[in-house]
C-alpha cells in the first residue's frame, strides 16, 4: 500500500480549518497512520526543501514553513501519491481548480495551505525526515473491502 507526507502549513490552525482538511482526505477512503503537531526547525524546512534551494522563492518557502506550527501527516491508500495530489490540486493557486484543497482555500501561491509528496521517491524521503518508524501506525482497515 502506497504512502504520502501531508503538511498543513502554518495558518491552517489560525483559520481553524484543520479539521475540515484532514475530513476531505479521509472521506476519500484514505487512512491516516501518522500525525503531529510541530514547529519546524529551519535546518529541518532545508533539508525538506532541498530541491529548491537556489530558487528565487526558496527564502520565502522556508521563513513561511517555520514561522508558526505544521501538522505534518502520512496517509496510506492504493496509488496514495496521485489521489493526494489530485485532491490537493495545482501549485499556482490560479491554476487550482475549485474543488480542490488549494482550489478553494489558497489565494496566493507562496501562502499555500497543504504540502503533499509528488512521487514515491519523495514520499519516502519525506516520511522519513519527519516521522521515526514507532510513530507510524499501520493500523487494520477492513473498510477496504466496501470502498
Ligand atoms: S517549481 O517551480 O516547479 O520548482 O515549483 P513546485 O515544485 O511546483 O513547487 C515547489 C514548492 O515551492 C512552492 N512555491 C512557491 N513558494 C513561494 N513563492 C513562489 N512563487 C512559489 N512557487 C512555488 C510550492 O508551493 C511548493 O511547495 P509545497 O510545499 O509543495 O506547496
Amino acid at each position: 500500500m502506497e504512502k504520502c507526507f501531508v503538511m498543513l502549513k502554518p495558518g491552517v490552525l489560525n483559520r481553524r480549518i484543520a479539521g475540515e482538511i484532514i475530513s476531505r482526505l479521509e472521506k476519500k477512503g484514505l487512512r491516516l497512520v501518522a500525525m503531529k503537531l510541530m514547529q519546524i526547525s529551519d535546518e529541518l524546512s532545508k533539508q525538506h526543501y532541498a530541491e529548491h534551494e537556489g530558487k528565487n522563492f526558496f527564502g520565502e518557502l522556508t521563513s513561511y514553513i517555520t514561522s508558526a506550527p505544521v501538522i505534518a501527516m502520512v496517509w496510506a491508500g492504493d496509488n496514495c501519491v496521485q489521489v493526494v495530489r489530485k485532491l490537493v490540486g495545482a501549485t499556482k493557486v490560479e491554476e487550482a481548480i475549485p474543488g480542490t484543497i488549494r482550489g478553494d482555500y489558497c489565494l496566493h501561491t507562496p501562502h499555500n495551505i497543504i504540502h503533499a509528496s509528488d512521487s514515491n521517491l519523495s514520499a519516502e524521503r519525506e516520511i522519513n525526515l519527519f516521522f521515526n518508524s514507532i510513530e507510524i501506525f499501520d493500523w487494520n482497515d477492513e473498510i477496504n473491502s466496501w470502498l
